[in-house]
């Protein structure tokens, strides 16, 4: 079974990537593989509403080669999906809503390709905003027809600079208990 964890920061090393390394760490002391895969900082178009994806015949994204295929594909190979932002302006990263638009669309172009996956949001934030970034996530998992595991709390770290996610205790433990939650959630769907 595998996991890929997408981190919608441009900050590489920041609060998002450690929240998405704590649940991976215990999705893997649950014997689950996981990758993180970066997407911030990455030049991504925003979904053109073409069609393209639906016309070709390989159901492939049309636009230039700037990887979202290759993040799609990495999508229908994972049994779970974490999708990691931070808040920017009480939203989602622009990084992180061109991976959800244009994952989107393909997942239904191919077939609602990501059906019965398991997905859960990682969001981390200085102060407000971050309910509704969760729920942004939440929307393309639940449009995508995939569970959704939960946790003890909203999965949110209250971050600012890079390292203070180790400050949040609360937070740490939040994304601690999604990961025992995500891997308990993959092997009951397992057969
Ligand atoms: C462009 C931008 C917009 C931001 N908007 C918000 C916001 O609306 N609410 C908030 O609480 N923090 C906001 N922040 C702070 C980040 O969410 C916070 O620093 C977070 O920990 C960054 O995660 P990262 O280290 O993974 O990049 C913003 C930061 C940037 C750079």
């Amino acid at each position: 079974m595998k996991v890929v964890a997408f981190n919608g920061s441009p900050r590489k090393n920041g609060n998002t990537y450690h929240a998405l390394k704590t649940v991976c760490q215990v999705l893997e002391q649950n014997g689950i593989e996981t990758e993180i895969v970066q997407v911030g900082g990455k030049l991504l178009w925003g979904c053109q509403g073409c069609n393209g994806c639906r016309e070709n015949p390989e159901h492939r994204c049309i636009l230039g080669d700037d990887g979202m295929n290759g993040f799609f594909d990495k999508m229908v190979e994972a049994d779970g999906i974490l999708i990691g932002s931070p808040v920017y302006y009480g939203n989602v990263s622009t990084e992180t809503k061109a991976l959800i638009d244009r994952c989107g669309m393909l997942a239904g172009a191919n077939g609602a390709a990501l059906k019965r996956k398991v997905g859960a949001p990682v969001i981390a934030v200085r102060r407000a905003g971050s309910n509704f970034t969760y729920a942004a996530i939440n929307y393309f998992f639940g449009i995508s027809q995939m569970i959704i595991p939960t946790s003890r709390y909203w999965n949110m770290t209250l971050a600012l600079n890079e390292g203070d996610y180790e400050k949040d205790a609360e937070g740490i433990e939040t994304f601690r208990v999604l990961g025992e939650n995500m891997a308990w959630l993959l092997k009951k769907l397992e057969d």
